[in-house]
């Protein structure tokens, strides 16, 4: 896979990234996520699993790794395989979050999993953290769920705190949940501080189910934002693993559309997102190498207009998307 510029933002990256939501901590809402992580939870385990998969990562030419505070211990895990693996800081682009704490004490059942605070403090406080476990590696950090409601785009202490991280050359971004992307994404698209926009990364959750933020992303990378795609798969909702028999019709029609194009479900969803002209990279959440492997199929799948009029009927309105990913299990 070849590096490629993160639209105007200076950084390189690749088409496809991986994401460590679900490599860092024993609990996590992905499909089958118990499974994955074959019930070995003590940390050298999951360090170990995590260095399998990110390796794997690497012999398939992945070079944009995603993380955040709130990841459990997934800063760490890569840290320790950069370093491990003698990978240069500009041989690589890491980017991770802040504004949710960690707070299952490494649990798969936890009354809470993650706490949400984007105020000034948290912001200090987990910046230097993941400087001090990233160093040089870290290059884009992104505010971890940015919605109306958080207030985050109107505290403007925290949007100078990040303008200055931005003039000491580290990419801001946000990452956007949620049924109302698009107006949170106006919102910080709005934002400029010391006379340039504040944001050079949004990171916003699309996939054949959910295409609510299409028009919105468009807008973002005609701008020069660079554009990361998270959740592709709906959570493993577009993988074989789903078996809820309400989505069997809408499954089958995605098996026939595979078949045809000789490679699985997963690589189809991902080849539609990889196909839209705004879509920088899009993020493989896999926890399991093998599934990292069915997914990178996306870059040699053929994505076509006939693929996409049988596919546009998958797609779910906003709130009942969100509502289906609200109910899904930590696991
Ligand atoms: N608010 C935010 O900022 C935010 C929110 C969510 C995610 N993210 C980022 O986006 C990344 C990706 O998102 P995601 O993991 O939530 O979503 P995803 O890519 O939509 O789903 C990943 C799930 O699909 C499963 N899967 C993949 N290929 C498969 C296959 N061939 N067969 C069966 N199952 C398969 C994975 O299973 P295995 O685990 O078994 O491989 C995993 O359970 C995260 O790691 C994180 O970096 C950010």
């Amino acid at each position: 896979m070849n590096r490629i510029e993160f639209n105007e933002t200076g950084l390189l990256v690749t088409r496809m990234g991986l994401g460590l939501a679900a490599l860092g901590r024993p609990g996590y809402i992905n499909l089958g996520h118990a499974a994955d992580l074959e019930r070995e939870y003590d940390p050298a385990s999951m360090e170990s699993h995590a260095h399998r998969v990110l390796d794997a990562a690497w012999r398939l030419g992945i070079r944009y790794f995603d993380a955040a505070r709130s990841y459990g211990r997934a800063e760490e895990f890569l840290s320790t395989w950069l370093k491990s693996r003698g990978i240069r800081p500009e041989e690589v682009t890491v980017g991770s979050k802040w504004g949710y704490i960690y707070t299952a004490g490494w649990q798969v059942q936890a009354d809470k999993h993650e706490v949400k605070e984007h105020s000034l403090p948290v912001f200090q406080r987990q910046l230097s953290e993941s400087r001090a476990l990233l160093g040089p590696y870290l290059k884009l950090y992104q505010i971890h769920s940015a919605t109306l409601d958080s207030g985050v785009l109107d505290n403007h202490a925290v949007l100078d705190g990040l303008a200055e991280l931005r003039d000491e050359g580290i990419v801001v971004g946000l990452s956007l949940s949620g049924p109302r992307q698009s107006d949170t994404l106006r919102k910080a698209l709005s934002i400029r501080i010391g006379g340039v926009p504040l944001f050079g990364s949004v990171q916003a959750t699309w996939n054949l189910l959910a295409r609510e933020a299409t028009v919105t992303l468009r807008e973002a990378h005609d701008l020069g934002v660079g554009v990361i795609i998270k959740e592709a798969l709906a959570n493993g909702r577009l993988t074989s693993r789903n078996d809820d028999p309400a989505f069997a019709d809408k499954r089958h029609t995605l098996e026939q559309l595979a078949i045809e194009k000789g490679t699985t479900i997963d690589a189809i969803a991902l080849a539609a997102v990889l196909a839209q002209p705004w879509v920088d990279i899009v993020l493989s959440g896999a926890a399991q190498v093998q599934h990292l492997e069915s997914n990178i199929q996306a870059l040699k799948a053929k994505w076509d207009d006939e693929s996409d009029r049988r596919l546009a009927y998958l797609v779910e309105p906003a709130v009942e998307y969100w509502q289906a990913r609200g109910r899904l299990d930590w696991n």
